[in-house]
């Protein structure tokens, strides 16, 4: 919804207002963003500038009068009087830096307005736009300020589109797709950082004077740092306090800032990131920034994450593959990496359609002469020594099984060991009379080039027209250097018309294939984003399966993203990166708290593993609507070795504790859920998952009526049958006790053992599900 008893404009979503106003001098006066107000006079929320202090600068118009450094706005300039870090920096047509926006008119529209270029969020429910046009009078220029409100969601999205009607051409050197100023500095700023294996870890920052910068230079989102970007009170936590959430539907280079006055006032931007940006527009041309995504809360952090939650899977999901159920996957890559062939293939896809898996995913190495990643990316030719009867054959025989197929293809990408780049060396990104670095062994195709995007169309077209395809993991493996394009008119526009072109072969691939979903990845959570989130509906987390570090990632990435885009699998242990040991039940209580897959070689797993894994694999789907569309919830840390996730939907609760480290002779523990109807019964259990005889080592000697070597053959033998059963945790309690925390029975603690003792340990973990009484058995 949106009102406009002008001057003022209010934007209402369910629960939020945000509110600004026209200045008499034209400018737009940021007024107010939160919970829904019940005032109607709008004047208590002006900025009241009494006397302006020595060193300010007075800007006029009209007879008019206003001290723009003083003033929260909507949108800024340069060289008027507003000293604060700015959302743009345009070399205007009359060749200065200096700016000035102010209103003309506005128009409301039901919708959301389309961009030409960028993806946006779509309506599916009733939302409203509105469109401020201001203009630099002196130097004809437009500037849209678009706004749209997401009722349901609490999401309001901004963004800017600038139309240059000068017979002179401009420059934009930066241009942030929105700015909010807040009146108070007192918020802390949360980011999501990392690298490869350990993306999206949460990081608090404080914050003072100057400016903190958040952003990539890698030329994709990156998994140095999110996009997405929280600022919150100092006393927030996961279930009380203010928050306000911004993200960008974006996948290239970004920018998030956010600037402290000396008057005390916080702006925030984002937008694309103006590292090497430069972009010319000639008369009658037109530049669109990518969409902003704001919402706010007093609720804590967990209802800033369901507004986010509902937003993505509301608006920005493929609208084919809204709150549609993902399925079970089986991925090859952990499994046999580039070492197999078709038999191995179809061995591994039998033992997955036996354990429960529904769609099983050939990911790298099936095409050219691909044994490793030195060679043949960009000829998708199929590899007839590891396939001696073609993709299709094989798709057809695992599609025969009763498994969907997915394929793994790295359409940006080129090997200077390639048939592509003998005959076309042209179509690799790189600086004439200047060598390439590699990454990976590889270089980047130069998607700048239209000849290279209709290159890249037939390719994925000539491969999914012929084999059925469900499912495709778009993979994309390396960071982007040596930026220079030859169709380009400046070098700036590198970046930013790689994403726009990408983005174009994805809006093509996903017209032709509606029914094919796509996972994007890039090496793991590289491009995890709103953006590739339009055209993929879900995304390869992170090369990092240990459920331990992906407690991190996960968590991490829950603030702003929901658990439907959160592609999570079981793989072996010893894990391949951090070589820890962790339990099958863990890997499995961490990986269903999103797209659930396996990515392993079920020949070294025993047969009670794979008993295990059958269980896990029908529990998962038992309860998949919980565990993709569920409302998750952090719940608050004690300490950095206890860390609880619940998720529920309609009346179901699937609650998992996780310990990461072991107290000797730890303290009773409870079990609390939130979100309950306190006056309703309950019944709780936990998730029936088995201890291996090896987790006891040399312990269960003492179990045992004979004496055996618990190293030896013969209980090698038994371990690879033989499990343990864990305590049963079977009660009925009220609502209000689950709240308060329902007791659980004591862990191991070192003296004593019996069959009611919960045996947790390092790395360990349970899941309980929660369910009304009249809701029937659970397990
Ligand atoms: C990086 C991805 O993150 C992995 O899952 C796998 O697909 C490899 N690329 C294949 O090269």
């Amino acid at each position: 919804m949106i009102y406009d008893p002008y001057p003022y404009f209010k934007l209402e979503t369910k629960d939020l207002h945000y509110i600004f106003r026209v200045l008499p001098t034209g400018q737009l006066e940021h007024l107010y963003f939160g919970k829904k107000l019940i005032d109607q006079n709008f004047e208590v929320l002006h900025q009241k500038i009494t006397a302006g202090a020595g060193s300010q600068i007075e800007y006029e118009r009209n007879g008019h009068k206003t001290l723009l450094d003083l003033t929260p706005l909507e949108y800024s300039g340069i060289g008027k009087g507003d000293f604060r870090l700015s959302p743009i920096e345009i070399k205007m047509p009359d060749g200065t830096y200096v700016s000035d926006f102010i209103y003309h008119h506005h128009e409301i529209q039901q919708g959301v307005i389309e961009s030409k270029s960028l993806p946006v969020a779509k309506p599916h429910e009733d939302v409203t736009s509105l469109i401020i046009t201001m203009i630099d009078e002196i130097c004809h220029v437009e500037m849209d300020l678009i706004y749209t409100s997401f009722v349901d969601s609490n999401t309001i999205t901004r963004r800017v589109v600038l139309r240059n009607i000068d017979t002179r051409p401009l420059i934009i050197k930066k241009m942030m797709s929105m700015m909010l100023d807040l009146d108070s500095k007192d918020y802390d700023l949360y980011t999501f950082d990392g690298g490869w294996i350990k993306e999206a870890h949460k990081h608090k920052r404080s914050l003072s004077y100057g400016t903190y910068i958040i952003e990539s230079t890698t030329g994709a989102s990156s998994n140095r740092h999110n996009p997405g970007i929280i600022l919150a009170k100092h006393d927030t936590k996961e279930d009380q306090g203010v928050c306000i959430g911004i993200n960008l539907v974006y996948s290239g280079n970004h920018y998030e800032a956010v600037h402290i006055s000396n008057h005390d006032m916080l702006r925030v931007m984002n937008g694309i990131n103006p590292h090497c940006f430069e972009w010319e527009l000639k008369e009658n041309e037109v530049f669109e920034t990518p969409e902003a995504v704001l919402s706010y809360t007093d609720q804590g952090f967990n209802q800033l994450s369901k507004h986010f939650h509902d937003f993505v899977n509301q608006h920005i999901t493929p609208r084919q593959f809204s709150h549609v159920a993902r399925p079970v996957v089986l991925n090859s890559w952990e499994a046999f990496y580039f070492n197999f062939n078709q038999s191995k293939l179809i061995k591994l896809a039998k033992q997955a359609i036996e354990l429960g898996v529904e769609l099983f995913v050939l990911d790298d190495g099936w095409f050219g002469h691909r044994d490793d990643d030195t060679s043949s990316l960009g000829d998708y030719t199929i590899n007839k020594r590891k396939l001696p009867f073609g993709l299709s054959h094989l798709s057809k025989r695992i599609h025969n099984m009763g498994l969907k197929f997915g394929l793994w293809f790295e359409p940006e990408m080129i090997n200077p060991k390639s048939e592509l780049y003998k005959n076309h060396p042209e179509y690799a990104v790189s600086i004439p009379g200047r060598t390439p670095s590699l990454g990976r062994n590889q270089l980047v195709l130069d998607l700048c080039q239209s000849d290279v995007v209709s290159y890249i169309k037939k390719q994925l077209k000539s491969i999914i027209d012929t084999v059925e395809i469900d499912y495709i993991k778009w993979d994309m493996n390396r960071h982007i250097t040596d930026m220079y394009s030859r169709s380009l008119r400046h070098q700036g526009m590198f970046f930013h018309q790689y994403i726009l072109n990408l983005y174009d072969i994805l809006l093509d691939i996903q017209r032709s294939y509606p029914h094919v979903l796509i996972e994007t990845c890039s090496s793991g959570g590289n491009r995890f984003d709103l953006g590739m989130l339009s055209f993929g509906a879900q995304v390869w987390t992170s090369d990092d399966t240990d459920p331990i570090e992906r407690l991190k990632i996960q968590e991490g990435l829950s603030y702003l993203y929901p658990l439907s885009t959160i592609s999570a699998h079981v793989s072996l242990a010893p894990h391949a990166q951090t070589l820890r040991d962790t339990p099958l039940s863990t890997r499995f209580n961490v990986a269903s708290f999103g797209v659930l897959g396996y990515e392993l070689n079920f020949d070294y797993l025993s047969p009670a593993e794979k008993g295990e894994i059958k269980k896990q694999i029908a529990f998962y789907k038992a309860h998949r609507d919980v565990f993709q569309y569920g409302q998750f919830k952090r719940h608050e840390k004690e300490d950095d070795h206890h860390i609880t996730w619940q998720v529920k939907h309609d009346q179901t609760c699937i609650v998992a504790q996780y310990q990461t480290l072991a107290n000797a002779s730890p303290a009773f523990e409870k079990l609390e859920v939130k979100d309950i109807d306190m006056d309703q019964l309950y019944r709780v259990e936990n998730v029936n998952q088995r201890l291996p005889l090896k987790r006891f080592g040399h312990l269960i000697s003492h179990a045992l009526p004979i004496k055996l070597n618990t190293n030896g053959f013969i209980m090698r033998q038994i371990g690879k049958y033989k499990m343990l059963d864990n305590a049963k945790i079977d009660e009925v309690a009220s609502g209000r006790i689950l709240h308060q925390g329902l007791k659980l029975k004591q862990q191991f603690m070192g003296t004593y053992y019996n069959d009611q003792t919960r045996i947790i340990g390092d790395f360990g973990s349970m899941m309980y599900v929660i369910k009304p009484v009249s809701g029937g058995d659970v397990s």
